[in-house]
Order: structure tokens, then C-alpha cells, then sequence
């Protein structure tokens, strides 16, 4: 199943806290963080890794390593407020960003800035907090295959039934890791009820 909803209490309080216009945004960027270390605990649930030895001070053991090379695509600005708390996991990981801004008028994104490594054999996973109408994260993962990977996996921390559709009709076999599924779009394409605009709250502007 493409879509999978986190289930937790502490998920459903840090979205509170997030949903909150009366959250500041270093209380935000702070809840941001942790609410994307719970999502990543799911999202990395089912990803092989290999059997290594290590030696304790006791002796030597069976032990586990990642299997594949991982990169995280932040798409910026607000994926940026994911990426600290993400390489916590994934220390070697490498990062690839997109610039993506939707106009104002037709909610459309637009592609202003890529840097993204060669991502063949590796693992990508794009995070950015707000899928809405999902043309941002459209966008991503074209990159993501135009620079050699299939393996995508999608991290954002609302969803709008629209954007998951976008993604599922486009992508079948794509998961997306998501802390709410939310009830629509607006009309200028906010999600509601969500939490305004993702990037103005992590950035106070
Ligand atoms: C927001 C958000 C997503 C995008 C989601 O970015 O961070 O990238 O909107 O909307 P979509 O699913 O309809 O494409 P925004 O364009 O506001 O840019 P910003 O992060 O620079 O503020
Ligand atoms: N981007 C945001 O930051 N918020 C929304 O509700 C939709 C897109």
C-alpha cells in the first residue's frame, strides 16, 4: 500500500503542536524534528541491511549495516527543517536538494535550484513536510529517476487526499510515510485543516 499513516500518540501530540498558530518557530522547528525522527522510524522499518561482525569489548558478534547507500532529497525550503534529525540515522548518508516554489496564483512549482548526486544504486528518499496537490513532489521524483534510482520512498508530515492520489495514480509502487492524512484543499490550495505555510512557520516569515 502506497500510503502509510503513523499511528501514534506522540505523533498525533507533536501535530497539534504544529497545527498550533500559536506555536512559535522555535517551538515548531523543534517539534518538526522529532515528529520526522518518528516517521523515519516507520519509514526505515522495511529496508534490508546486511549481517556484519563487530567486536564489543567482550568479544566478537553478528551484528547489522545498512544494505544500500541512502541520500535524502530535502525539497527546499521546508524539507530543509527535516534533514538535522534525519542524518542522526544516517550519518553517511548523502544530501540532494531541490528548490521548488509553487506560484501563488496557480499553485504550481516551479524548479529554481538542483543539486542533486548521481543517485544510482542508491536508496532516495524525498522529504518535504506538505504534500498538497503533490506537483512538488511530482517534480522530485522525476529527478530522483532521471538521476538513476527507482528505489523512492516519500516522507512528508501532512497529507492531503489530493496529493496522495497525485502520487498514487502517478507512482503506484512509490510508499509515502505520512503523520496525517488531512481532509482537502482549499482553494488557494492550502491544505485544511494542516498548519498554513510550512516554510513561513519553520522560518518566522
Ligand atoms: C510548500 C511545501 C511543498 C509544497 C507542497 O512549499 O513545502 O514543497 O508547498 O505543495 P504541492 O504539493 O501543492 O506542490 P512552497 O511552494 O510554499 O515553498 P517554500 O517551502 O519555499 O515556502
Ligand atoms: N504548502 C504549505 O506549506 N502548506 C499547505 O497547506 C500547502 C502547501
Amino acid at each position: 500500500m502506497p500510503i502509510h499513516l503513523i499511528d501514534h500518540p506522540l505523533a498525533k501530540v507533536l501535530i497539534t503542536q504544529l497545527r498550533d498558530k500559536e506555536t512559535p518557530s522555535e517551538s515548531f522547528r523543534t517539534a518538526c524534528r522529532k515528529i520526522t525522527q518518528l516517521l523515519f522510524i516507520e519509514a526505515t522499518r522495511s529496508l534490508p541491511t546486511n549481517p556484519y561482525k563487530v567486536s564489543t569489548p567482550l568479544e566478537e558478534t553478528e551484528a547489522n549495516i545498512w544494505a544500500k547507500e541512502m541520500t535524502i532529497i530535502p525539497v527546499i525550503r521546508a524539507g530543509i527543517g527535516m534533514v538535522e534529525s534525519i542524518l542522526s540515522f544516517f550519518p553517511n548518508a548523502t544530501v540532494g536538494y531541490v528548490g521548488l516554489e509553487r506560484d501563488e496564483e496557480t499553485a504550481i512549482a516551479r524548479n529554481y535550484y538542483r543539486k542533486v548526486p548521481s543517485l544510482k544504486g542508491r536508496k532516495a528518499f524525498i522529504v518535504d513536510p506538505m504534500l498538497a496537490t503533490g506537483g512538488s513532489t511530482l517534480q522530485a521524483i522525476e529527478i530522483c529517476l532521471e538521476e538513476g534510482t527507482q528505489d523512492i520512498t516519500v516522507v512528508t508530515i501532512i497529507s492531503a487526499p489530493e496529493g496522495v492520489e497525485a502520487i498514487e495514480n502517478n507512482y503506484p509502487d512509490i510508499d509515502i510515510y505520512t503523520a496525517a492524512l488531512d481532509r482537502q484543499l482549499n482553494e488557494q490550495k492550502f491544505i485544511l485543516p494542516g498548519l498554513g505555510d510550512f516554510g513561513d512557520r519553520l522560518y518566522n516569515t
